[in-house]
């Protein structure tokens, strides 16, 4: 009985904590995911059936929670996470421009760019938004932190494709009910 009610415990404060962390993480990050120019990533498609904007919330929070985690800066994690794919155009079918390389090779540096011009960004959030596709781009990260996201937008661009293959069903069943009003 005892163990039962430890164990109880342990899973209440492991909610706790979580529900705190969510907290921290919206009060950390609120401002910039409410900027207009931020907002509008939510009109172009990047995997499947994410947009631009949810996929770098998901790397956000990644960032933020395995920065904590490790004690390492979870503030320019995060920011810089959310930022990472703020270029602002569908990649899908892009031309590059004159003299432009591919968007894989590209679109680190435009989204830099459109990140400074709405946000003061360290030399370490650029370093995480400009290095997040290393190793195609070659120049290696500067910073620990910047190594995270290179996990962490690989890990959540991988689950937002299977995404597509995996919760079909589930898709058809809501869109089915949605049709009938049953939802
Ligand atoms: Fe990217
Ligand atoms: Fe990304």
């Amino acid at each position: 009985m005892e163990y039962l009610n430890k164990r109880v415990e342990y899973i209440k404060n492991k909610h706790t904590n979580r529900d705190k962390d969510k907290e921290e993480f919206v009060k950390m990050i609120g401002y910039v995911a409410n900027h207009e120019k931020v907002k509008e990533m939510k009109n172009y498609n990047h995997h499947s059936y994410t947009n631009c904007f949810e996929h770098s919330m998901h790397v956000s929070y990644y960032n933020y929670i395995i920065c904590k985690k490790l004690g390492w800066d979870a503030k320019a994690s995060a920011k810089a996470g959310l930022l990472h794919d703020m270029f602002l155009y569908d990649w899908h079918g892009y031309k590059p421009q004159n003299g432009e390389r591919l968007h894989g090779f590209e679109h680190p540096l435009k989204s830099l760019k459109n990140a400074r011009s709405c946000f003061n960004i360290t030399e370490k959030e650029g370093d995480i938004i400009s290095k997040h596709m290393f190793p195609l781009t070659i120049t290696p990260p500067k910073y620990k932190e910047t190594y995270v996201i290179i996990m962490t937008d690989k890990f959540c661009s991988a689950c937002e494709v299977m995404d597509r293959f995996l919760n079909k069903k589930a898709r058809v069943r809501n869109k089915n009910l949605k049709a009938m009003g049953r939802k």
